[in-house]
């Protein structure tokens, strides 16, 4: 009777029960080594009950259905590679190429005319209103059809090491689109890492020269080695592609009106990450600062992307959360304060027409104030992602 040293009684109105546990077989629970007592995924479902129920009303619970199902993943297509029957595996597998999709044999042909009138412009030169509804068609990014949870397999490499194709939310190539990178145009990626839309920039074969920045130094390792399993080694050797650690906010003074375009992905929650995963979570208590900051740096960043734009030129403004804080807000007090700090003066550019045209493949939001933002969809599980777009006006 010695071993046994946990007597439990069970008691009710009919019976008694005796439970002897002996002490080998005793488990205690660790809580504080091994369970935090409010994981951060928690702390950010709760944080967007809060806010979101407030700002989608009744779309809200379906955005966080679908947020807290499968994500969607898009094929982009890495045109570098020499593997021939890509695309057309693909689309056997039932996978359409989202960008190409809904366009006009005559749209194309429009298309291809402005790119050849837009070679010949003056850098200085504001854009006719024409050029701004254009995407470029280079770019191809497949997905399977709307309610088709299908994974893609893992791409192959090509004789010379070049990966097919990258996975990647499609909704993610929306704000590169919009961007509408021109033959010739230099290009500023300010918060480049881990690489996939600055891969898609590189797939519009239109880049004169692209400054790939991001602050954190592993990060940048990551798009390195990124660009390296897609893009030949000649093209990265050549003066055309610069890589750098440096805080975005700098490039903003020492690069001042220098960029055709410039991309500001910046780094926000994160959300669909944050409502499922433990590891790297910005809702974790001791992060409550960081992410309190965050449209402070997310203004300070566009303002950046504003100055290092020249006059004419092109700023789209993207993040990978639902937050108005994070998105309108962030737009509204950028381009204030840009008037008022700097004398810079931009204008948002109308993307009614852009989500009208990718509308079959993913679900936007009604009614933004500026901007616009792909929700997740059960039939249509991409996003969050918003983007703004702005033009350098003097
Ligand atoms: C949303 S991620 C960018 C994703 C990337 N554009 C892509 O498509 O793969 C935001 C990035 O901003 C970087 N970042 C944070 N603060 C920054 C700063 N002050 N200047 C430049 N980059 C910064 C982060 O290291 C992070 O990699």
């Amino acid at each position: 009777m010695a071993a046994y040293v946990c007597t439990r009684f069970c008691i009710n109105k009919f019976k008694v029960s005796i439970t002897f546990i002996q002490r080998r077989y005793r488990v205690k629970t660790k809580w504080a080594a091994t369970r935090p007592k409010f994981p951060s995924t928690e702390l950010a479902l709760h944080n967007f009950d809060t806010t979101y129920s407030m700002q989608f009303k009744d779309l809200w619970p379906s955005i966080r259905v679908a947020m807290l199902c499968e994500q969607k993943y898009g094929a982009l297509i890495n045109s570098f590679s020499s593997e021939p029957h890509i695309i057309s595996d693909l689309e056997a597998q039932g996978c359409k190429d989202f960008i190409s999709v809904g366009f006009s044999s005559n749209e194309v042909h429009q298309h291809s005319q402005e790119d050849s009138t837009t070679s010949h412009r003056d850098s200085t030169e504001l854009e006719p209103a024409a050029l701004q509804h254009n995407i470029s068609l280079d770019i191809k990014c497949l997905v399977f059809p709307q309610g088709d949870t299908s994974r893609f397999k893992p791409a192959r490499p090509d004789s010379s090491g070049l990966l097919g194709y990258y996975l990647l939310d499609a909704a993610s190539v929306l704000p590169v689109l919009a961007l509408d990178v021109q033959p010739g145009h230099t290009v500023l990626d300010l918060c480049a890492a881990p690489g996939g839309k600055t891969l898609a920039l590189l797939q519009t074969h239109s880049v004169d020269y692209l400054w790939a920045n991001d602050l954190s130094v592993s990060r940048t390792t990551r798009l390195r080695r990124t660009l390296q399993s897609y893009v030949p080694k000649e093209l990265l050797n050549e003066n055309k592609i610069h890589i750098s650690s440096t805080d975005g906010l700098q490039l903003g003074l020492t690069e001042e009106n220098r960029f055709d375009r410039v991309l500001v992905d910046v780094p926000c929650t994160t959300d669909r990450h944050s409502a499922m995963v433990e590891e790297n979570n910005l809702f974790t208590r001791s992060r409550t600062k960081e992410r309190q900051k965050l449209p402070l740096l997310q203004t300070q960043l566009l303002v950046a992307g504003m100055q290092a734009a020249r006059r004419g030129g092109h700023i789209v403004y993207s993040t990978c959360s639902l937050s108005q804080l994070q998105n309108e807000c962030v737009v509204q007090q950028a381009i204030s304060l840009a008037q008022e700090e700097l004398g810079i003066t931009v204008q948002v550019q109308d993307l009614r027409w852009f989500a009208q045209r990718f509308s079959d493949t993913f679900h936007f939001a009604p009614h933004l104030s500026v901007g616009e933002l792909v929700l997740p969809h059960l039939c249509a599980n991409f996003g969050p992602i918003y983007m703004c777009k702005l033009q350098r006006i003097n």
